[in-house]
Parts: C-alpha cells; structure tokens; sequence
C-alpha cells in the first residue's frame, strides 16, 4: 500500500504525497494534503460507477465499505456497530445532538454545559435550543493554562445538567483538553457526553470508549488524511441503548406494517445516499494512518508543532498564543505590529499554506484572552504541520514571517 509500514519514514511519507512536490502545506488543520493511496481509491471507485453503474459499484464493493467501519472502530478502539460513516464533523456531531433533544426534550430547567474553547457550530445549535426551549448554555471555565477547568466542571455538574460538549483540541489555540477526566465525572450521570473529536483524531491516539463519551464526531480531510467530504460518529452502547436520532430514513431504520424498527447498530445516525468512493477513500486513508503508526505521527506532529513555536517566538513582535499544559499539534500566533490577515496573505504568497482562526469560530475562546496588546479579541495565523512535513519546511516559514514582518 505504501512504502511506510514500521516506522515513520518521512521521505516516504512525502514520495507517498504528490502535493508535497508543490506546495509547503502547513495548514493541516484545515484540509490535509492526502496520499495518493486515497485519490486512488476515490477515482477508481468513480471509474467502476462509470462502467458499470452507482448501484452495482457499491454492490460490488460492499465488503469493502464495510471494511471502511471496521478500520474506523479500530482507529477508536471501539466496535464497529458504534461507527456511522458521515460526511463531516458537523454533521456527526449534529446527529448526536438531534437525537440527544429528540429522545428527550429539553426544557428551562435543563442546563447544557460545553468547554469555552467550543466550536463554533456546536455552539450555535445550543443558542436555538436556549432560545427555543429555555435551557441554559453555560461556559466551563478554562484553567489558568488554557485548558478546561475539570475541577470547575465537577462543581457545576448536578442532576439538571442534561448535555455537557467539549472540544478534544481546540482549532484555534494548541490546547488538548483532558476529556477522559471529564468522562469519568459523567460516568455515573446521565447526561449525554458529546465529544468534538474532529481535530484530534488522525494527530492523537482517540480511544472513544476509554474518553467515556457517547457521542464523538470526527472528520476526515484534517489530520485523517481522507477526501473532503467524510466524517464518522462513534456512538456509545449507552447511546445506541438510549437514543433514537430524529429523522431516520430507510438506512437507519426499516418500515413495517405496525410503524417502523430501528437499525440496531449507529447506523440509524446514517442516511443512504452519500458518496461511497470518498467514503472509501476514507477507509484508505484510516489504513494508512494506521501503517504508519498514529503514535509515530503524534510524536512527530508534535516535535514540528514544537520547532514552530519556538522560532515563532524569537521572532520580534510575534506573540504565539498556544495555551495548555498538553499542546496539540495546532500553533497560533499573532504579531503586534502586521495584521494576522495580511500575514497570512504575506506567507501563502511564498507558497506555504498556512490559514486565518477568526474570533468567530470560537467566540468565548478569543474573548477569554487576549491576542494583542490591548487585550482586543483579534484574528490569529494557524500553522499546523503534519508527519509528512519536514523540519525544512517549517523553518521556511520561519523565514517568511521574519521577513514579512521586519519593519
Ligand atoms: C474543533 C472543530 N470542530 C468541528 C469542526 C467542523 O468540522 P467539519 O468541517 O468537518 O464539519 C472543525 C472544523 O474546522 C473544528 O476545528
């Protein structure tokens, strides 16, 4: 499959990676650059679609997609009747929650408590809920490091809490949040625990089930590796136990004479018709990930991440805004003089993708510090390099900030 297999051999990584011949990609967080393994395996499923038909190539490759949720449950270190294959993060997460409110109906006495680093389209949903059915959204406080409070989390959790969200790794400030600490809180309550995955999963071993959630989203363009357009949900047995999404369709359930019978498995979190070639191609990028070894890929995501911050930081006027005690492979900075918008134009214009974090992906976050001197919520650059990366390319970065912020 590929010419990695044991350890993480970083030349092959990059023969591996026709995009690594273009462009220094830093903006992993964003869309990762994909093995060709996956492109591969998307096209030639569209070329079987072509000659001989939608239907028929997913008949002919059933095996294979379903080999796709069983790499998934590997990955999570779960079964794979707890994984949905979904085309996003949202839309991963947005199932969970539908059929959280759908198997039982908020109301003003609820409260729902999400990490203050949350995402933003995790956090829009639970302002509707808040206006539509009186519950109340409340922040956890982060610790003096960035990372959420578990200790406050435990003083705020009570019988009236009916939904608690964290964000694994923020996309916006290097944090990784102790989620497993905030799943054993919740072992015993019974609220619903949804967990934003999307950021961690491909740069951090995720063990779904050890995390405690009932919920976890993942996607697979980011640090997967996969096509756009792909995500996966693990749902606990919990959660199979006691939820019901809303609305299933015929994939998710069966409709009878007397009304209609579940799928047994989180497959009722899926809808039929999807794309089956970037869903195999998700399969392929799962396997590769796996090749390589996803602790060889932390370690050298973080070692990356790591040399970025540190020659960011000996950069005059950089600030690098990265928080918490455990850091993931995602680095912010902002400088005090250039604009981070205008930075990144600067640094793209060079040929290395790097991106914008807005205060509107994760308002409470950039509203909890400051990003500048006067403390004002500002728009940060993101720099988040992958294994296939090399040490050369971040400090080409390097060059490229020093030089387009040099007065
Ligand atoms: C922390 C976090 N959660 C969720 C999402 C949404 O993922 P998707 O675009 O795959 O739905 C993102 C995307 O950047 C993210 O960074």
């Amino acid at each position: 499959m590929s010419s990695v297999d044991r350890a993480l051999d970083v030349d092959g990584l990059r023969a591996d990676t026709p995009g690594c011949e273009r462009v220094v990609h830093l903006n992993n967080a964003g869309s990762a650059l994909p093995p060709a393994v996956v492109t591969d395996t998307v096209v030639a499923h569209l070329r079987r679609e072509e000659e001989i038909g939608g239907y028929e190539a997913h008949a002919e490759a059933a095996d294979r997609i379903e080999a796709v949720r069983a790499s998934a449950a590997d990955l999570l270190g779960a079964h794979a009747d707890s994984i949905a294959l979904v085309e996003s993060a949202t839309a991963a997460w947005m199932r969970g929650l539908q059929a959280v409110v759908h198997s039982r109906p908020l109301g003003p006495g609820d409260r729902m408590l999400v990490s203050t680093a949350e995402y933003a389209s995790n956090v829009l949903p639970l302002l509707q809920l808040a206006r539509t059915t009186g519950a109340r959204l409340e922040f956890v406080p982060d610790r003096a490091d960035g990372s959420l409070d578990v200790d406050a989390f435990a003083a705020m959790l009570a019988d009236d809490v009916a939904l608690v969200s964290v964000t694994h790794c923020p996309s916006q400030n290097g944090v990784v949040n102790d989620v497993a600490a905030v799943g054993v809180l919740l072992a015993d309550h019974p609220a619903w625990y949804l967990v934003d995955a999307c950021q961690s999963v491909g740069q951090l071993p995720v063990d779904a089930h050890a995390i405690g959630a009932d919920v976890l989203s993942v996607t697979g363009r980011k640090f997967l590796r996969g096509p756009r357009g792909t995500g996966l949900l693990y749902v606990s047995q919990a959660a199979l136990d006691g939820l019901e999404p809303f609305p299933l369709d015929l994939h998710g359930a069966t409709w009878t004479e007397n009304g209609y019978v579940m799928a047994p498995t989180a497959r009722r979190f899926e809808f039929w018709e999807k794309s089956y070639a970037v869903i195999l191609g998700l399969g392929a990028a799962i396997d590769y990930a796996q090749a390589c070894g996803i602790e060889a890929i932390a370690a050298r995501i973080g070692s990356l991440a790591e040399r970025a911050r540190t020659g960011l930081a000996a950069i005059g006027g950089v600030r690098v805004l990265d928080r918490g005690a455990v850091r993931s492979g995602i680095v912010t900075f902002a400088h005090d003089d250039v604009e981070a918008d205008a930075l990144v134009a600067a640094i793209r214009a060079a040929g290395v993708n790097v991106s914008l974090s807005t205060p509107d992906y994760a308002v409470r976050d950039f509203t909890s510090y400051g990003t500048s001197a006067d403390d004002a919520p500002r728009s940060r650059v993101r720099v988040s390099p992958h294994a296939y990366n090399t040490e050369a390319e971040v400090d080409r970065l390097l060059e490229v900030v020093d030089t387009a912020t040099r007065a």
